[in-house]
């Protein structure tokens, strides 16, 4: 059997979808709120009998088990085949060159040495040392959870022990996991006497390390060293910890970011475990991107001394250019105004309910930044003062694509400075703003978007056929823009029902979802009312195309055509409006 039919015939539909959210039946579907966008009333259809979803709500996206792991775990085709081949335990054959490449050569080598690294913490009477450092540092629980290792010391045990499992070189090497010598031969190993960290891509493969020092001196080298950018680890795509954090994220409907690996434990260890961290650089816009797949609202953790901190500071600022909701985590502080704890790590360390009142009371990104940068300004007499806080202030809500809270900002800004609203849209830019945005929000039409009366009317009409009649006078198939509707049509009319039709699936559902509530009489009305639109609407445009053929013919001097066209025209015109008797 085809490998993708013995998936489907392993794997319900229901089951699986219940691992990711509530389902509620509803006829004979079942029902939720999608959990690809943020929703009060649930508009995600989910067909038993069919095996299929729809998300009639902001998406109008849907389809198989497949295409609902694509989505939810942000894979392509192949890698959703593998994951649902495991849990119905089918065993695919691997003569996809994609499947057998090089990427997954160096994944398993990586698997491998994550796993020698762990055995290596848990038993090796070297790793004393790094075991006492977990203890120390309060991770000692976490290491089986994450997989924390050791790697020893020593030139290349970790090289010659792949080696001896039959990796090649070359995939140690690529993994980066070895460094070949420039002289003479062989390889040493790129992490030594360090405290291992695995980092997992979205769907848990271990794609690279983490290695942290563990005693601070001297000749150990830098604090951290991370794997190097491989076939396997894409530094601007991965974001640690986000394979733990997103079924959590979504939960919660927001992220936690942190700089650290170590920050990223302990907030995970405090019970929140919809934390990520940016492992110390600038996040960058794929991994905004990445992380918005699970929710709009980013909490940043800044530590204590980086308030302004350039990293931080720019990921910031990209995640506003991305339409993120940010807010601002403020560690707790003395009287006086100096840090308490260095970073969210130490704080949670030391006082976990100032932890968890600083993230409760986190605060809007731009809020955060008024009150540095307007607020002290706020009595100034001084032009020139106050143009410098406007600029600051400016620089940040520039970036925000939004014009409702430009517009928000802007008077709250013009209030307190008491500077005319109009000169601050001037400052910021607002006209080629406006204009750039406006042509963005065409390109994406909005949210929510209603399925179109033709979808409705033929929606009812499969749900409950015994309308057909009802309609069979207003509205002709051949009035339907498409032809799946053409043939849904034709096939109601002819026969009274559909079922082997594409797109009559979808069709059913939709009505589930948006008409199971009305009675019989409702459905009646909205059905003719919707008809009579459509009929409408379709006359219109076809009188309008008339007139262009007319036109066209008469050019071209086709008497003939002209004549036809003109017949039909003032049929239309004069009987067209006026339902068929
Ligand atoms: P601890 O000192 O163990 O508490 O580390 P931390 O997790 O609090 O990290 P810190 O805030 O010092 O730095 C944030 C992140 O930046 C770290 O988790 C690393 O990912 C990265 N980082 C820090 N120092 C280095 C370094 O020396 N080299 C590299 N490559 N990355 C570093
Ligand atoms: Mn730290």
């Amino acid at each position: 059997m085809d490998p993708v039919e013995e998936i489907k015939s392993r794997i319900d539909i229901v089951d699986l979808l219940r691992e990711y959210m509530p389902l509620q039946q509803a006829g004979a579907n079942y029902r939720a709120r999608c959990p690809f966008h943020q929703e009060k009333t649930p508009s995600f259809m989910v067909s038993q009998p069919k095996q299929i979803w729809y998300c009639f709500g902001g998406c109008n996206d849907g389809g198989d088990i497949f295409k609902f792991v694509m989505k939810q775990e942000g894979v392509d085709f192949a890698e959703s085949l593998r994951i649902l081949a495991q849990r119905a335990g089918v065993q695919l054959q691997h003569q996809d060159p994609n499947v057998s490449s090089r990427k997954t050569r160096i994944l398993d080598v990586l698997d491998h040495a994550a796993h020698a690294y762990a055995a290596s913490l848990k038993k090796s009477p070297r790793a004393e040392l790094a075991r006492r450092y977990t203890q120390e540092r309060g991770i000692g629980e976490l290491i089986d959870d994450f997989l924390l290792g050791y790697s020893p010391s020593d030139g290349d045990v970790m090289a010659q022990y792949l080696l001896s499992k039959k990796f090649a070189l070359q995939d140690i090497i690529d993994a980066g996991l070895a460094v070949k010598r420039e002289r003479g031969y062989g390889s040493y190993d790129r992490f030594r006497g360090r405290l291992m960290i695995p980092i997992h891509d979205l769907y848990g493969h271990v794609v690279g390390f983490g290695g942290r020092i563990l005693e601070e001196k001297e000749g150990s080298g830098s604090k951290y060293l991370n794997s190097p950018q491989t076939l396997a680890y894409d530094k601007s795509h991965i974001v640690f910890g986000l394979d733990r954090a997103k079924q959590e994220i979504r939960k919660q409907g927001f992220c936690i970011l942190v700089e650290g690996y170590m920050d990223f434990f302990a907030v995970y260890q405090s019970g929140m475990q919809n934390v990520v961290a940016s492992s110390g650089t600038a996040l960058t816009a794929d991994q905004v991107r990445i992380i918005k797949r699970f929710t709009t609202t980013f909490l940043f953790a800044f530590d204590a001394d980086a308030a302004g901190g350039n990293a931080t500071v720019r990921g910031i600022e990209i995640a506003l250019s991305e339409g993120i909701r940010v807010k601002v985590i403020q560690l707790p502080r003395e009287a006086n105004g100096m840090p308490l704890y260095k970073d969210p790590d130490e704080c949670i360390r030391k006082d976990p309910q100032a932890w968890r009142r600083a993230v409760q009371d986190a605060k809007g990104f731009l809020d955060f930044h008024f009150e540095r940068v307007i607020v002290p300004c706020s009595r100034s007499r001084d032009p020139y003062e106050k143009q410098k806080a406007v600029r600051a202030f400016f620089s940040v809500l520039r970036i925000v694509p939004e014009r409702i809270t430009k517009d928000h900002w802007i008077k709250i800004v013009a209030h307190t400075l008491d500077i005319s609203e109009s000169v601050l849209w001037e400052e910021i830019g607002s006209r080629q703003d406006d204009i750039a945005q406006r042509a963005k929000e065409q390109k994406q039409p909005s949210g929510v978007s209603t399925p179109n009366r033709e979808e409705a009317i033929l929606s009812l009409l499969v749900a409950d056929p015994t309308l057909v009649d009802s309609i069979r006078l207003i509205i002709d198939p051949e009035m339907f823009s498409n032809e799946v509707y053409r043939s849904v049509c034709a096939a109601l009319y002819k026969e009274g029902s559909v079922h082997h039709l594409n797109g009559v699936d979808r069709l059913t559902m939709y009505a589930e979802y948006a008409y199971s509530t009305l009675d019989e009489q409702e459905r009646k009305r909205t059905l003719s009312l919707l008809a009579v639109q459509m009929r409408e609407q379709a006359l219109k445009s076809r009188i309008q195309e008339l007139r262009a053929l007319m036109e066209s013919a008469e050019r071209s001097g086709d008497k003939e055509a002209v004549d036809k066209y003109a017949q039909e025209f003032s049929n239309l015109v004069t009987t067209g409006y006026t339902i068929k008797e």
